[in-house]
């Protein structure tokens, strides 16, 4: 079901489920008084102190808190979305949802051809004798498993599956759409042929698609549903129809890359398990994996590919707000491979181990520095620096401690770093069609000094040949774009008239542009106005300076570095005489 739902449907729905009903089917309720009682599902409880109200059609529990009506504890009860619950309520209650979106009823065809297509993959898949069978028997899954992802076999015929659909009547336009069937010549073929069959179904239960990998040496190994209405790979994980459960009852979830490395770990016991579909990880299929999990072993195959695509994969899951853990499979080439050698135990031994998100990223920026230098101290620092960033405070001071430990560099150095980047974030320039965010961030106040120099060009042409090297002077980023827009007017040798800048700024620059120009009066003291701004922009180049020094002077080794230190140390003497002196 896609689309909006029509508020009356949802009142319906509510009018015709009674809640006693409902949460009596799974919890054992006790008539008390004019309500309901009963253990709470939600938390381990002895002594019950859930509440339902028929009257109210609301549930509470005086133990955890936890309370609603009747499509708040279908979806917290069985972990689905809203419109996941009203479905599986209307389902009960026998209302039909109608949607506003026009395709639903194509999209029913589309799932029911899906699903007929399935049933013909799985019986062909039992019959006795099915190479399929066969093979899944040699790769160790047993038939509960094989049964439980409706594992199919599509047969070496050309057509056979293509007569079945057409028996059946469903137009031959769908089942090519669907990626089933290809048409050559006025003729159909069937896709998947002498391939295992691993249906793609999502957490509603519609089969959405199909992977299916060569028994034989046909390439591709793997051959995917081709994208559809009712296929979209970015939005989806393959298996998690199955493993969800598994996944909020453990905690976590296991990510995979492959269909065969989900079927072999849920064999082997580790059921709460799933594999993005053969793409990197998306952002869509992380928040779909929120639902249930907030903590992800992220078990990609150990080649490059893998790595890289786990480097990516945990960055995207990091920004979801999971805590992410990666194991270190170096003896296998995958899950499946791993298991299967070593057993559950080692598995679970290695998911054990796994470093945490920030180890992951810091080891790896460490392996590509040389730490022997001081250019590659201060090299790993920044990027070190960056990880800690998007770590919440608590956690960034715990890697701050243990960074100074491991690598010497002191914890007052690194925090100095961190500060470094906070404020070249808050100068952050906001890009055009940026997000909102960004342009929160850029409003960073305009001094009175970038003021005075702007409304020096301004005035008087002649002055932006004065300032036209001393960008760095302007610190906000309404200033840096002013003063983009005037020198760039200005190589093509055009006036900067305030109608012409304002059209090439955003309307916030703009604000500050016309603010600008209507208050800021020089009068006469052009001049020394000029000879401040020069004066400011060597005072900021020395204290940015001062800081790199100190920060790359405290990092150096005493004993590999002293000839770099004492030129460091001299040329940190001589900027911190300039800045006392205010910058000369
Ligand atoms: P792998 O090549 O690692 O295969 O692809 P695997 O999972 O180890 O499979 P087995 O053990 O050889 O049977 C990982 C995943 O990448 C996608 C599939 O989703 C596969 O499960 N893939 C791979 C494709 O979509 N097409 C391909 O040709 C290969
Ligand atoms: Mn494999």
């Amino acid at each position: 079901m896609d689309g909006t739902i029509r508020e009356n449907t949802v009142d319906e729905i509510k009018s015709r489920c009674n809640i006693v009903d409902i949460i009596g089917g799974v919890v054992r309720l006790k008539k008390a008084g004019s309500n309901y009682k009963g253990l709470c599902p939600f938390h381990k409880e002895k002594t019950p102190s859930f509440v339902v109200s028929e009257e109210k059609q609301i549930y509470t529990c005086f133990g955890c808190g936890a309370t609603g009506d009747v499509i708040e504890f279908v979806q917290k009860y069985y972990n689905l979305d809203f419109p996941e619950a009203l479905q599986k309520l209307a389902d009960s209650c026998g209302v039909t949802i109608e949607s506003s979106y026009a395709g639903t009823k194509n999209k029913d065809e589309l799932y029911s051809i899906n699903k007929e297509a399935a049933t013909f993959f799985f019986r062909a898949f039992h019959k006795t004798g099915s190479p399929a069978y066969e093979y899944m028997k040699k790769r160790g899954i047993n038939d509960e498993v094989l049964k439980k992802f409706g594992i199919g076999y599509a047969d070496t015929e050309w057509d056979s599956l293509y007569k079945h659909l057409k028996e059946k009547d469903f137009p031959e336009e769908k089942l090519v759409d669907l990626g089933l069937i290809s048409s050559s010549k006025g003729k159909y073929f069937d896709k998947f042929r002498n391939r295992v069959i691993f249906p793609i179904i999502n957490t509603r239960g519609k089969v959405i698609g199909f992977g299916g990998r060569t028994i034989g040496e046909d390439m591709p190994k793997y051959l995917n549903s081709r994208e559809s209405s009712v296929f979209l790979k970015k939005n989806n994980l393959y298996g998690l129809s199955v493993t969800r459960s598994e996944m909020t009852k453990t905690g976590y979830a296991v990510l995979v890359e492959g269909y065969m490395d989900v079927i072999s770990l849920y064999q082997r016991g580790i059921c709460n398990v799933a594999a993005s579909l053969g793409t990197a990880l998306t952002e869509n299929q992380a928040k779909l994996l929120k639902r249930y999990v907030s903590n992800v072993v992220l078990a990609y195959d150990s080649d490059e590919a893998g790595r890289k695509a786990a480097f990516r994969g945990m960055d995207i899951l990091h920004r979801e707000e999971f805590k992410v853990k990666i194991p270190h499979m170096s003896e296998a080439k995958d899950p499946d491979d791993f298991i299967k050698a070593k057993g559950r135990s080692a598995f679970i031994k290695l998911m054990k181990e796994a470093l945490p998100y920030a180890d992951y990223k810091l080891t790896a920026i460490k392996k590509e520095v040389n730490m022997k230098t001081t250019e590659g101290r201060v090299d790993f620092l920044k990027k070190a620096v960056e990880v800690l960033k998007t770590l919440g405070p608590v956690e960034a001071d715990i890697y701050i401690k243990k960074l100074a430990a491991e690598t010497g560099i002191s914890e007052g150095a690194i925090r100095a770093e961190m500060d470094i980047g906070k404020e070249n974030k808050k100068e952050e320039k906001p890009r055009p069609g940026g997000d909102g965010e960004n342009k929160k961030k850029g409003k960073a106040t305009v001094s009175r000094l970038e003021k005075n120099a702007i409304k020096l060009m301004l005035a008087d042409e002649s002055y932006i040949n004065d300032l036209i090297d001393y960008k760095d002077m302007f610190q906000s980023v309404a200033g840096k774009n002013i003063f983009e827009a005037i020198s760039s007017l200005s190589k093509k040798d055009e006036r900067p008239d305030l109608e012409k800048l304002s059209g090439m700024l955003e309307p916030e620059d703009a604000d500050v542009l016309k603010d600008i120009q209507e208050t800021i009066i020089l009068a006469g003291k052009e001049e020394e106005v000029l000879k401040e701004c020069i004066r400011a922009y060597h005072e900021a180049a020395n204290k940015k300076r001062e800081k790199e020094l100190i920060m790359m002077i405290s990092m150096a080794n005493e004993e590999e570095n002293s000839e770099e230190i004492k030129k460091l140390t001299e040329e940190l003497m001589e900027i911190q005489k300039k800045n006392r002196n205010g910058g000369k």
